[in-house]
């Protein structure tokens, strides 16, 4: 230990910071303005214990972004070439020279090797200090923040500094200025065995103009049987045994219930009643199996998306940290926006389940713009790596979903109240597969899909195109202009049945809806497309996106009804190709299967 701090202090004295002024012309690095519907509150305590995640600049993401489009590209020589964990933390890494002043910086402050940890990449450092030394370090002032509406606190400020030489070494440093509130993304609750019947006549069915027919009931009541015939997957069986996995991503103390997922299996898939997933802990997330604490979210997530793939081994991953917390005991999860926790976890394993879903999401415009681009750079590594991600769109249709009429106008959270469209995050993220949502058979676009344009992220090149013709040629001219950003990463980028689902939750059946039950849903589709690709020798899909708007266009039912209303307007309109409601459709795993298997 010795050793080290002496190697640490002498590149600190040869870089000139070991002396008092290299770090002592503190510069504001981040501000931001009094964020809407938060009121500030006392001064933290002092003792409070802050968990700071200290991002370092990757200068070489962009050489990563190239990897990842050659190896995601179906018309690309190296379409399927994954690059290794070794390989994307290469092209991760720090500067040499970023790791040295943020270890003087850090020994400054009286802290060695072994008082924090970094990631793999040594791209993050996590460090756990009490609010009064936080204060000093970033000369700044914490104080307990209240969100008016639901009555969370969270320990943040308005602005934090760093000596002005380090500005270049460190992109962010959060929780500081960080006002993001994890949602699910679920609208409805139903729990009635009598709703979870169906009026349909037993085993009358309905006829698609696509050639499949589905059992009348799947239009009241959705089932894994209904979306395996809805989305042509009937009869397909994927292996047990040739290395392919799926995972479910659970946050806000969700816990999904074995108890529930036998009732569901029994109800719903009965070879796989015996099934279980493997359970990942991180940061201490808990695993509950009292069947009334089950969580609802992840006993869809799980029940779906392990269903629709059983035998295919499965993994839920609980990540600690939930609001409200209490300010004043020093609890560990103030920690509203957990994704980095979540990505140190998973870019640390060398086995990564191929296919992922989340049904979690902030408002994009409460996550900072250079924490929100960290954050899809992680899942960008992960695509690279051959992991395929998807989210849920969201719930609220072209704004947040709030049904409070004065808020209902969508707000800018800047300070200037502006009325604008509001994106969700993590779906905005370019490097993510976003899954919107739809209703009845045959299918709609459900009101509430989540969709539209990022304010954080410009258009992918892989959708241009597809934007183009919507922005063009759907959109009547003029129509919403202001309110969104035309140049900015769209989405969804497909869709899928989105309410009525029936799922077992703390020993009942009924019926639920959302977002939510979409992604894991369009992940479970994924996941047997991973298996027929795995089973023919081929690598798995990772990174989607390239290929579902070039090759696997073609893959898709496309959806030309409904609408998304938000912010006091009707919202984008389904319409032919892709829209910002419904993406380019829903699944025909029996095409994208022939289409997958062909590159
Ligand atoms: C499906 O349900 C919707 C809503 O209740 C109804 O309008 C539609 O006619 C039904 N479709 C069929 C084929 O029964
Ligand atoms: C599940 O386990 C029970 C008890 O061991 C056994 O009787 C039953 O056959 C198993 N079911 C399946 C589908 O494997
Ligand atoms: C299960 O959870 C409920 C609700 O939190 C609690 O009231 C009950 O005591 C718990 N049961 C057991 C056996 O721990
Ligand atoms: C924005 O709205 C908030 C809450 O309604 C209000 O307190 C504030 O004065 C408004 N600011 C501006 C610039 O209109
Ligand atoms: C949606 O479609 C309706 C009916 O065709 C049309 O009146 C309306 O202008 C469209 N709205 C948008 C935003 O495209």
């Amino acid at each position: 230990m010795r050793a080290a701090l002496a190697i640490s202090l002498l590149s600190a004295v040869v870089l000139g910071l070991a002396s008092p002024t290299g770090l002592s012309n503190l510069k504001v690095k981040e501000s931001v303005s009094s964020p809407r519907g938060w009121i500030q509150g006392t001064r933290a305590p002092a003792d409070h214990s802050i968990e700071l995640k200290i991002a370092l600049p990757q200068p070489n993401f962009n050489v990563l972004e190239k990897h990842l489009y050659e190896v995601s590209d179906p018309s690309h020589s190296r379409y399927g070439q994954h690059l290794s964990k070794e390989a994307v933390e290469e092209l991760v890494a720090p500067h040499a020279t970023s790791i040295q002043l943020v270890n003087a910086w850090l020994s400054s402050h009286g802290f060695e090797e072994g008082d924090f940890s970094r990631s793999p990449a040594k791209d993050w450092i996590t460090l756990r200090v009490p609010a009064v030394l936080a204060e000093k370090m970033l000369d700044t002032t914490f104080h307990v923040w209240t969100h008016e509406e639901s009555g969370d606190a969270v320990i943040r400020t308005l602005s934090y500094s760093l000596p002005e030489s380090l500005h270049e070494h460190i992109d962010l440093i959060q929780p500081t200025t960080m006002f993001a509130r994890m949602k699910k993304q679920k609208t409805t609750f139903r729990w009635s065995e009598k709703q979870a019947t169906s009026a349909a006549a037993p085993g009358s069915k309905i006829q698609l103009s696509n050639g499949i027919s589905v059992d009348a009931s799947c239009n009241e009541t959705v089932t894994i049987t209904c979306l395996k015939e809805l989305y042509n997957a009937v009869g397909f069986e994927p292996s047990a045994k040739n290395g392919n996995q799926i995972g479910i991503t659970g946050y806000l103390e969700q816990f999904a219930n074995l108890e529930d997922l036998k009732l569901f299996f029994a109800d719903q898939n009965p070879a796989a009643v015996n099934s279980s997933f493997k359970f990942v802990s991180i940061n201490g997330g808990q695993n509950s199996q009292n069947v009334s604490e089950a969580g609802a979210e992840a006993d869809l997530d799980t029940q779906f998306a392990f269903g629709l793939t059983f035998p295919t081994p499965a993994t839920f991953f609980s990540t600690a940290g939930m609001p409200p917390f209490i300010p004043d005991i020093g609890t560990p999860t103030d920690s509203n926006e957990p994704y980095t926790t979540w990505l140190d976890f998973v870019l640390a394993q060398s086995v990564v389940p191929q296919t992922i879903s989340t049904s979690y999401g902030d408002d994009e415009q409460t996550v900072p713009v250079n924490f929100a681009q960290r954050v899809c750079n992680g899942f960008a590594q992960l695509g690279a790596r051959g992991t395929t991600l998807m989210f849920s769109s969201g719930d609220g249709g072209v704004g947040d979903g709030d049904p409070d009429p004065a808020t209902q106008q969508c707000f800018t959270n800047d300070g200037r109240n502006a009325t604008q469209f509001l994106a969700g995050f993590p779906a905005s993220c370019p490097f993510v597969t976003a899954v919107g949502g739809t209703i009845h058979v045959p299918e709609v676009a459900v009101s509430f899909s989540g969709g539209g344009f990022s304010k954080t992220f410009s258009r992918p090149a892989y959708q241009n195109a597809a934007v183009e013709d919507f922005l063009q040629n759907k959109l009547p001219k003029g129509r919403y202009a202001g309110l969104f950003n035309p140049n900015g990463r769209a989405f969804p980028d497909v869709s899928a049945q989105a309410d009525n689902f029936r799922i077992f939750f703390q020993g009942s059946p009924g019926l639920i809806g959302g977002t939510s039950a979409s992604s894991p849903t369009f992940a479970g589709f994924v996941s047997l497309l991973n298996s027929a690709r795995l089973s023919a020798g081929k690598p798995p899909l990772g990174f989607l996106n390239p290929l579902l708007y070039s090759t696997g266009e073609l893959g898709f039912n496309d959806i030309t009804i409904g609408n998304n209303p938000g912010c006091g307007t009707p919202g984008f309109n389904a319409t032919e190709g892709w829209d910002p409601v419904t993406g380019l459709g829903t699944p025909n795993f029996a095409k994208l299967r022939g289409i997958v298997l062909s590159v």
